[in-house]
């Protein structure tokens, strides 16, 4: 297995080198192609310049004397083109390179090329005369040509040795900048994997990829913390909301048994109230159970939620009363969902018992039903005690009680919002609840407005 530095280090190698090749393979075909086209059409109007020459030095005199051929051979050789000259005999009367076979036939233009090495194109120049201007075929044979792709292409191999040269330099620069923040990472997931979330740090990194993932490794450290500090507050709860019904149920039983006490109807229904006690909370964690098990089957139907949040407020209407306490309504007509009118009815009843529980005598709980883009908004407002901040985040889990509720031994199990939420959400709708210390608490329930295409 490769360190990520190492095998990025390769990578980059690998990427300049093979870009420097490509350039240089590419490069040196296009200047093949391209240059040599160049060249060559150069060549061809250099050749024809020489033919024009040769035809004005004629058309002065209507010969060639020894001068004119000498000034032919010169532009000849400024042009670096290969000039054979014949007159109206085919007999050659110049040529600028040595005749190949001085035994043949010494005026034979063939005696004087090399077409192996040469390419020839012929002009006229008066009347039968021919011009043969030879051009060598290798278009960098000339020795300042070849230089220059000599040079070119040194050239590439310097940039290859110093592109591998820079790789190496950004390779350490890549595991400063670049690969801190993914080993920083790294560290912390370990850290999370032994369990010390405490030690999860801070990582920063300018890279936005890298950035995200250190903030969700952390968001995810954090929410380990808490599962696993709920997990240990969960198994103390169960404790606590067992051990109460049951030992006062076996107090009350050993008193009977040792005949300290008589079993009074007031001391039996004392102990009936334990026992529907703890059938309750078993009852609430099968619900439970069961609807987060998704097989919890909702009986939807259209229904009037406007109605059914008024039949509840009636049925608590006296529970307010007899605690000083006034719940009133504002309410929209006719508010259609489409939903389980025994498990909204269920949502409803745990929200204002909340309400109804966690409120001082003399106060004031608020519903308001609205609608609010194709929702149905249910809002649940009163002026109790509040949550806390620290707890707010909490208080959908399981057997979560704030501090300030368990003060108040209202008997609550902590299980209400849990199965409220489970019903809201099965119903497509959203639950919000926004308290603070002291500031009373507001509970708002979205749930989509019924529609005929539902
Ligand atoms: N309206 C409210 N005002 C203040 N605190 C509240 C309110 N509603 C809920 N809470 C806090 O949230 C906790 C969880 O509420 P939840 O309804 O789940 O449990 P509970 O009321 O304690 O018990 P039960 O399972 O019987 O409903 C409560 O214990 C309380 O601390
Ligand atoms: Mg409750």
């Amino acid at each position: 297995m490769m360190r990520i530095g190492e095998k990025l280090g390769r990578y980059f190698s690998l990427v300049s080198l093979s870009s420097v090749l490509l350039i240089t393979v590419l490069s040196n075909i296009g200047m093949n192609v391209f240059f040599t086209t160049y060249l060559r059409s150069a060549q061809e109007s250099d050749d024809q310049a020489i033919a024009e020459y040769t035809r004005e030095l004629l058309s002065e005199d209507g010969l060639l004397d020894e001068q004119d051929l000498m000034s032919i051979e010169h532009y000849a050789f400024t042009m670096k083109a290969e000039v054979i000259l014949e007159d109206e005999e085919k007999k050659v009367i110049l040529s600028t390179r040595e005749p190949v076979d001085e035994n043949g036939n010494i005026d034979d233009r063939v005696n004087y090329m090399d077409p192996e090495t040469f390419s020839y194109r012929e002009y006229s120049y008066g009347e039968e005369r021919t011009i043969i201007i030879g051009r060598s075929k290798s278009i960098f044979s000339a020795s300042p040509d070849r230089n220059f792709l000599l040079t070119i292409n040194f050239i590439y191999l310097v940039s290859a040795v110093m592109s591998l040269f820079i790789g190496m330099l950004l390779k350490n620069k890549i595991k400063g900048n670049f690969l801190r923040p993914i080993y920083a990472i790294q560290d912390n997931a370990k850290r999370i994997e032994e369990g010390k979330y405490q030690l999860v740090e801070d990582v920063d990194s300018d890279t936005m990829e890298l950035d995200e993932l250190a903030g969700s490794i952390r968001k995810m450290a954090i929410r380990l913390e808490n599962q696993e500090e709920l997990r240990k507050r969960l198994t103390a709860d169960i404790a606590h909301e067992l051990r109460t019904p049951l030992s006062t149920v076996n107090s009350h039983l050993e008193a009977f048994i040792d005949g300290v006490w008589e079993p009074t109807p007031d001391r039996l229904m004392l102990l009936q109230d334990e026992i529907r006690r703890l059938t309750s909370l078993i009852k609430d964690l099968g619900d439970l159970s069961y609807m987060e098990s998704g097989q919890a089957r909702l009986v939807m139907k259209k229904i009037n939620l406007s109605e059914l949040t008024a039949d509840i407020m009636e049925g608590f209407e006296p529970l307010f009363l007899a605690d000083d306490k006034t719940i009133h309504a504002d309410f929209c007509e006719d508010v259609f969902v489409f939903g389980d009118a025994d498990r909204l009815n269920q949502v409803l009843v745990n929200i204002i018992s909340n309400a109804l529980k966690y409120t001082d005598q003399g106060s004031t709980v608020a519903v308001t039903l609205r609608k609010r883009k194709e929702q149905a908004e249910l809002i649940i407002k009163d002026d109790g005690i509040g949550i806390d901040e620290k707890d707010l985040p909490y208080i959908f889990e399981r057997f979560y009680r704030s501090d300030l509720s368990r003060n108040r031994s209202t008997g609550g199990k902590g299980i209400g919002l849990t199965i409220v939420k489970s019903l809201v959400e099965a119903h497509k709708g959203t639950i919000r609840v926004e308290s603070g210390r002291g500031k009373g608490t507001t509970v708002t329930i979205a749930l989509p407005l019924y529609s005929t295409s539902l």
